[in-house]
């Protein structure tokens, strides 16, 4: 399907371009603005864009919106409170590992989610996959661990501001990242599959709960700085471009899943390292040795095995679609 491969470019591009801006902003020197408050504005834009989408799309407009949102249930909606909270874990946890991990570790590194998204796709979604799809999961895990060891050896990297950050929490926060990827990939994927309800309403269901979810984790975790410096402090237009990037990056997601499925979003985002890579020599310094570069060819070789056709029996339950 074309239309598929175009959405898939993009969110090439569109990952890539997140993880380096992200990077970007957070290592500036100057006042930071607070990463809690930024995932709480993607989730708003995501939902608000959704739903003037619905709006949109729907004739007679006000009415057949009320009528579109009337249909879902109250259970229904409380069903996408659990990906919604594993996803607003995700966000921030996202910018914990990218502020304190060079951008081409934190996304070589991000790539053990394909681990994760098939582990939980073959427990959740009764997926099958062959002897060499394990494989190719393994190599991948090889690749990534290759360049864990060799950015452990040479350190946190020499970009501005490296001295405030800690290898071991950029380390924790994205494998538990890993982990929220996979579950609420598959979790949503679940929901999105088993009705009839469009994407979109899924997506302003999941706008309402991770806005809500998200001013309660910067309550917590920022609330009195945030109060005290103000919500938006530390705004710049470039903090406003990554937020507009990740609210776009949800709904590209969205649209990926439904028309395929989170392993193959997955490859699309493997392949954003090679962009992020390349990028972070330029804008950040980043050095490439040796080890980084066959880790990330181990990577990129696995996404490849992973895509060939299948032979042979699988090894898993029996499948339910590609
Ligand atoms: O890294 P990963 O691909 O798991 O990231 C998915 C991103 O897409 C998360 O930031 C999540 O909040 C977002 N998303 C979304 N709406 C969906 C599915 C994912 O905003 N329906």
């Amino acid at each position: 399907m074309a239309t598929l491969g175009l959405f898939l470019a993009v969110l090439v591009v569109q990952n890539a371009s997140l993880i380096l801006s992200i990077r970007y902003v957070r290592t500036l020197p100057g006042e930071r603005f607070f990463a809690t408050t930024a995932v709480v504005m993607a989730e708003l834009l995501k939902g608000a864009t959704c739903l003037l989408l619905i709006f949109l799309q729907k004739q007679g407009g006000g009415a057949g919106l009320g009528r579109g949102l009337g249909r879902v249930g109250y259970v229904d909606t409380l069903k996408l409170a659990v990906p919604s909270l594993i996803y607003t874990l995700q966000n921030n946890l996202q910018y914990v590992a990218i502020s304190n991990l060079p951008a081409a570790t934190f996304q070589v590194t991000y790539q053990l989610k394909i681990l994760t998204t098939a582990v939980f796709s073959v427990l959740m979604l009764r997926k099958s996959l062959s002897r060499l799809q394990w494989v190719s999961l393994l190599l991948l895990f090889t690749g990534v661990a290759v360049v864990q060891v060799e950015q452990g050896q040479v350190g946190g990297g020499s970009s501005p501001g490296a001295a405030q950050q800690s290898y071991a929490v950029g380390l924790v926060a994205v494998v538990v990242s890993c982990l929220s990827s996979g579950l609420a990939g598959v979790y949503f994927e679940k929901i999105l599959k088993g009705s009839s309800a469009s994407v979109w309403l899924r997506n302003v269901q999941l706008g309402i709960f991770g806005t809500l979810l998200g001013l309660l984790g910067m309550w917590w975790a920022e609330g009195a700085a945030v109060a005290a410096q103000g919500f938006f402090h530390g705004y710049s237009p470039l903090v406003w471009g990554v937020i507009l990037n990740q609210a776009f990056g949800g709904l590209l997601v969205a649209v990926v899943v439904k028309y395929a499925d989170n392993i193959l979003k997955g490859f699309a985002t493997s392949l954003s390292i090679v962009a992020s890579t390349v990028a972070s020599m330029y804008l950040f310094g980043f050095r490439l040795h040796p080890p980084f570069a066959l880790g990330a060819g181990l990577v990129i070789g696995a996404v490849y095995m992973y895509s060939l056709p299948k032979a042979g029996p699988p090894l898993a339950a029996p499948m339910d679609g590609a």
